[in-house]
């Protein structure tokens, strides 16, 4: 028996403390809605349940409220979740259903749900003062829409983000394709964030002094699915297909597991034009990543997957490297993966020849000797919608005059990366969110379809949009 095996099989044999101190607390919180923590298996996030029996539709109740994990061993951290888990319930659904959310609020404060890269209509966009009015305490509120494309998604809260994503308030839905490829790999969602905790767990906010260091504005605990470094059942061999979304606030992650690199078939939603292989795949907050992984070890190893040291500032401090989890090889021998397949891609490059340019730079100024984060140089509540025609492609010109990195999230559609030449980046690929480097410049090509309103972009790191890197566009009819 090797040591690796002992491992394994010792701790196979006995409960981890914190599952042990889940169920004593979920127990003790009289959960009856089938989505505690209790009954999840290990790794993996609960999955909402379908409370609707037709094939086509998918009806969850989500309820945000308070609840208990344990983060620091023993402890228990009092967190904002959905229905009491951590990340909120996982709603499952495939393209073309439609979803219907009945939203009831028992937090303390007005809250909304926005559907991050959902291309819904803009009533159901969870903006509140602009697309909804913020939903009070005990409230409810009903979102419904159809789920045109497959991706992972996730929802969240589009006010006071800071207080509240941080607090725990996030959740994914994963839309698969049931037209994609069979044996791309089993699918495992993955969603990161991380928690700012003291030693006993209580939750601390996070800084709003825009000059504190950005490790105040990052949790110290990191987490995956909910939990500190859980355990991912691998077998030899056989391919996983990994739906990994960063939730953070504002920490970036950068994946790395020892002997082993990615194959990225998809951004933020269905596959991109070709796999692409990719050895340290960067999640900036809000994105989310589709990679094949071929796990390769013998039965009772353990190798962990790390987040690489990651700077997002210019000449600032890298946040240190993090085990985020581990993937332990079963006794399930070896399987072999199918050859990667390869698919017809019905993406097309966008035509930019009549489409109308808008110069968005990413700006960093002094309002009164404070920091000023800000879009062409004014925090949002200065800014001037950007008009837009229903029918249209326009072109964002996104200059990043900040020694920062920020990740430019828009809300309801996709755009395609151009390059310099105004040609699209190759694979083709849809994103909702894309990290633009300091001092830096990206293209993005958005094609307006028929869904007029207000339609807000930002970027996703918290703290900053809070601060004033918002703007929005008028899609007119
Ligand atoms: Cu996840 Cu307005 O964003
Ligand atoms: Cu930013």
């Amino acid at each position: 028996m090797t040591i690796a095996h002992f491992l394994r099989t010792f701790r196979a044999a006995l409960p981890r403390a914190r599952e042990l101190a889940l169920a004593t607390v979920v127990l003790s919180m009289g959960c009856g809605d089938g989505q505690s923590d209790a009954t999840r298996s290990s790794f993996y996030p609960t999955d909402a349940r379908d409370e609707d029996a037709s094939p086509d539709v998918v009806a969850v109740t989500l309820r945000a409220g308070h609840s208990e994990h344990e983060l620091v061993p023993g402890r228990a951290s009092t967190l904002q979740t959905y229905s009491g888990a951590l990340p909120g319930p996982l709603i499952r659904a495939k393209r073309g259903d439609t979803l219907h959310v009945h939203f009831e609020n028992e937090l303390e404060q007005p809250t909304t749900i926005h559907w991050h890269g959902v291309r819904v209509p803009n009533a159901m966009d969870g903006v509140p003062g602009m697309t909804q009015p913020l939903i009070a305490p005990h409230e409810s509120f009903d979102y419904s829409f159809p789920l045109p494309d497959a991706g992972l998604f996730w929802y969240h809260p589009h006010n006071d983000s800071v207080g509240t994503v941080a607090a725990g308030l996030y959740g994914a839905l994963l839309v698969t394709d049931p037209d994609d490829p069979p044996e791309l790999g089993d699918d495992v969602v993955i969603v990161l964030s991380d928690a700012k905790v003291d030693a006993t767990g209580v939750l601390v906010p996070r800084s709003p002094d825009l000059a504190a260091p950005l490790s105040d504005k990052e949790g110290n605990v990191v987490l995956v699915n909910g939990q500190v470094y859980p355990t991912l059942s691998v077998t030899n061999g056989r391919r996983q297909r990994w739906h990994v979304l960063n939730a953070a606030a504002s920490r970036y992650f950068q994946l790395a597991t020892p002997m082993h690199t990615f194959v990225q078939i998809g951004a933020n939603s269905g596959l991109d034009e070709y796999p692409v292989e990719v050895e340290h795949p960067v999640l900036a907050p809000g994105e989310r990543l589709d990679l094949l992984i071929t796990p390769r070890g013998t039965p009772g190893l353990a190798l962990d997957v790390n987040s690489l040291p990651y700077a997002r500032a210019r000449s600032l401090e890298k946040t240190p490297a993090q085990a985020l989890f581990r993937m332990e090889f079963t006794d399930g021998g070896v399987a072999s993966a199918p050859e990667l397949p390869t698919w017809p891609s019905p993406l097309t490059a966008v035509d930019t020849a009549s489409a109308e340019r808008v110069a968005l730079d990413l700006t960093m100024s002094d309002a009164d000797g404070a920091l000023q984060w800000g879009i062409n140089g004014a925090p949002f509540a200065e800014h001037a919608a950007v008009h837009a025609h229903v029918g249209t492609t326009q072109v964002f010109v996104i200059e990043n005059k900040s020694p920062f990195s920020h990740p430019f999230h828009f809300h309801g559609f996709f755009f395609q990366v151009l390059d310099e030449d105004g040609n699209a980046t190759r694979p083709l690929s849809l994103r909702d969110t894309l990290d633009v480097p300091p001092l830096s410049r990206r293209q993005l090509a958005v094609t307006y379809d028929d869904r007029p309103g207000m339609w807000m972009f930002h970027c996703h790191i918290l703290d900053h949009a809070e601060n004033g890197m918002m703007g929005m566009v008028h899609l007119e009819p």
